[in-house]
């Protein structure tokens, strides 16, 4: 879990000075399962691993000094034990233990005196080896989030991971995701406050509203909570809208075959009688649009929506020329959001960002509550071992 939120959230782009319209709570009980999984992981993966090659000098008297070398340190056999992972508030970071680790390594050794040289190979056993690690967790200048090792007596080579900017949610939206500051580390959890904003791809800008602060209930009893404020979804309301996505058009084909009324000049002669006499019996089409974004608010429970629309008609010439027939003006609505339908497209946002990588993960019992001015999600997680961290 822990891997997974970290590895999701590094290496995304920058936005300051804002409130973050995302919230991720990773609690204790997230960090614990996160280490099991860790170690299973390293057990497998510290069985094919060839270590940096190690030189040095080793200095006799005031005279000799020898020089070696170590190369092609390969582990045979490692015994992992499961390690202990905390988070250290003092450093607003993570503390690992490991005890009683046991390694067995083979390579060469080369070793000069002089002009006296030697070599050969070697094997080796580390036994009951105890490794204390702090990393800091931090925020860089491009609001992604940074791992410092503070104090660790063991190396670590290169992990090759994938790290996300931001994340392309489809081919008309992406969501922004840096870190409006830096992780907030308590004895019982680790804080992330994303800035959480859709944009279009094709005529990204900026909307004419801001996210509004709000706090996220941390809950011990899941690993992991999101809040998600209602500057997220307004934001991909806007993106939509601006990019002049929020329309559709009604044919005569998606009319039931049974109905009596037709979408075509003639079938509406008796409403509108102008209509046969300027274009007789040609098909229509209606063009329905947002005259402007709609507005979600999350109250306690409920999901409020307002929008307005239009709604403009088109006969179709027998060249598939559309003339404009009539506009019906704007029609403006507040809806109480019946809860199912809203509620599972929330779940899925909400676990889009919190476990990217769905395949790698699968929720385990999610809650989703509505509060004033933000859901809270709350949810354990399995993780799938083989495919997190490749
Ligand atoms: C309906 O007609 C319009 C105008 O001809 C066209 O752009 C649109 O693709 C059609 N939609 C469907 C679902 O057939
Ligand atoms: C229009 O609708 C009428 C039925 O109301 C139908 O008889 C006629 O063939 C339709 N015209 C076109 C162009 O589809
Ligand atoms: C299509 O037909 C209409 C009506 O007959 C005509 O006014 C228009 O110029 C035509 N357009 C094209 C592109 O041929």
């Amino acid at each position: 879990m822990l891997a997974c939120v970290l590895i999701a959230l590094a290496f995304i782009s920058c936005d300051c000075g804002k409130n973050p319209a995302i919230q991720v709570i990773l609690t204790n009980k997230g960090l614990q399962s996160g280490r099991h999984v860790a170690a299973g992981w390293i057990q497998e993966k510290l069985d094919h691993v060839t270590l940096p090659d190690i030189s040095g000098e080793i200095r006799v008297g005031f005279l000799l000094h020898i020089g070696y070398k170590l190369t092609g340190i390969t582990i045979i056999k490692s015994d992992f034990p499961e390690p202990s992972v905390e988070f250290y508030q003092g450093f607003s970071g993570l503390k690992t233990s490991i005890e009683g680790l046991n390694v067995a390594l083979t390579g060469s050794w080369e070793a000069h005196c002089g002009f006296v040289h030697g070599g050969g190979s070697f094997d080796m056993a580390l036994f009951g080896v105890d490794v204390v690690s702090i990393v800091q967790l931090g925020r860089d200048a491009g609001g992604r989030l940074s791992l410092t090792s503070v104090n660790c007596n063991a190396q670590l080579g290169d992990l090759n991971t994938h790290f996300y900017v931001n994340f392309q949610v489809n081919q008309d939206l992406t969501l922004d995701l840096p870190l409006i500051g830096p992780p907030v580390v308590s004895a019982s959890s680790l804080q992330l406050g994303l800035k959480g904003q859709f944009y279009s791809v094709k005529c990204p800008k900026e909307p004419p509203f801001v996210a509004m602060p709000f706090a996220t209930p941390e809950q011990p009893a899941y690993m992991l909570s999101v809040g998600l404020s209602d500057f997220t979804v307004n934001s991909a309301s806007f993106s939509y809208f601006s990019a002049d996505l929020l329309q559709a058009f009604i044919n005569d084909s998606m009319i039931p075959p049974s109905s009596p009324v037709r979408l075509n000049t003639t079938s509406l002669g008796p409403f509108i009688p102008q209509l046969p006499k300027m274009f007789p019996d040609l098909l229509m089409t209606l063009q329905i649009y947002a005259t402007n974004f709609p507005v979600f608010s999350f109250r306690s429970g409920a999901v409020v929506l307002s929008s307005s629309g239009a709604v403009k008609a088109f006969a179709i010439q027998r060249n598939a020329t559309l003339t404009p027939l009539f506009k019906l003006h704007v029609v403006s609505a507040r809806f109480f959001v019946a809860f199912t339908g809203i509620k599972v497209l929330l779940l899925k946002l909400a676990t889009g960002f919190a476990l990217p990588h769905t395949k790698h993960a699968q929720l385990v019992n999610p809650v989703l509550t509505v509060e004033e001015g933000f859901v809270a999600f709350n949810s354990d997680a399995m993780l799938l071992e083989d495919t997190i961290f490749n």
